[in-house]
């Protein structure tokens, strides 16, 4: 047997590397482009007040934002990442007849292209010109902040890009100021975060919804 053949050139790996190895093969040949759109796929950073829904309150609220958009519909996923990364893995029925696009203050969602619009609340009407007033079926919001000045703001968002059918999510302690700016009430239905909030958290709407009830 020549010196090629024998054992002692095989290169020796240890069971712990030839395991993060594998683990590693195995992450990267299961990944999809859908990867991209999985909801908490970009680290939650708490300086931004980032908390991010489970994937099943995500889905309701894609759900919910489908059908309240109607074939063909247009979708404004303002502060509000989740919904859209929902609304674009295609798992919820429908989400194929939809448009969306996410307004959001991290740049790290640039990465969705033309559907990113930067958007700070500070400036509530610094929009792109492509931007058309009441040019969304639904818009769904978020805001960073449970305060009046925070509110007030993205409300003056809200209404600008509305053709009529807004949904707040926001926390209950907000309920009256949301009905004072947006004509909303408060849904039965409960929001979930991946890590739990201390605060109660709810759904507003401005239209007769299935999360009402
Ligand atoms: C409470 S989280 C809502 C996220 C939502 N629960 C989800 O899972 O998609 C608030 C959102 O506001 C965004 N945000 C932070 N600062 C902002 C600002 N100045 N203007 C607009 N949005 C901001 C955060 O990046 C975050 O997505």
């Amino acid at each position: 047997m020549s010196d090629i053949d024998s054992d002692d050139d095989v290169p020796a790996l240890s069971a712990e590397t030839l395991a993060a190895l594998q683990e590693f093969y195995d992450e990267t040949s299961s990944s999809t482009p859908s990867d991209q759109f999985t909801v908490g796929a970009v680290e939650e950073d708490w300086r931004m007040s980032q908390f991010w829904y489970s994937d099943e309150t995500a889905t309701r609220l894609a759900e919910e934002v489908v059908r309240e958009a109607g074939e063909g519909g247009r979708i404004a996923c303002v502060s509000a990442p989740s919904v859209y990364q929902k609304l674009k893995q295609g798992s919820v029925v429908g989400s194929d007849r939809v448009s969306a696009v996410v307004l959001e203050f991290d740049r790290r969602f640039s990465t969705y292209g033309d559907d990113f619009i930067f958007y700070d609340y500070n400036e509530p009407l610094s929009l792109p010109d492509d931007v058309a007033p009441k040019s969304f079926d639904v818009v769904l919001v978020d805001p960073p902040y449970l305060s009046e000045v925070c509110l007030s703001k993205v409300s003056e968002t809200v209404k600008y890009l509305s053709k009529g059918k807004v949904l707040l999510c926001t926390g209950a302690v907000m309920e009256k100021l949301a009905g004072e700016l947006l004509d909303v009430r408060m849904c039965s239905f409960l929001p979930k975060h991946n890590r739990n909030l201390s605060n109660d958290f709810r759904c507003f709407v401005n239209y007769p919804s299935r999360l009402l009830s």
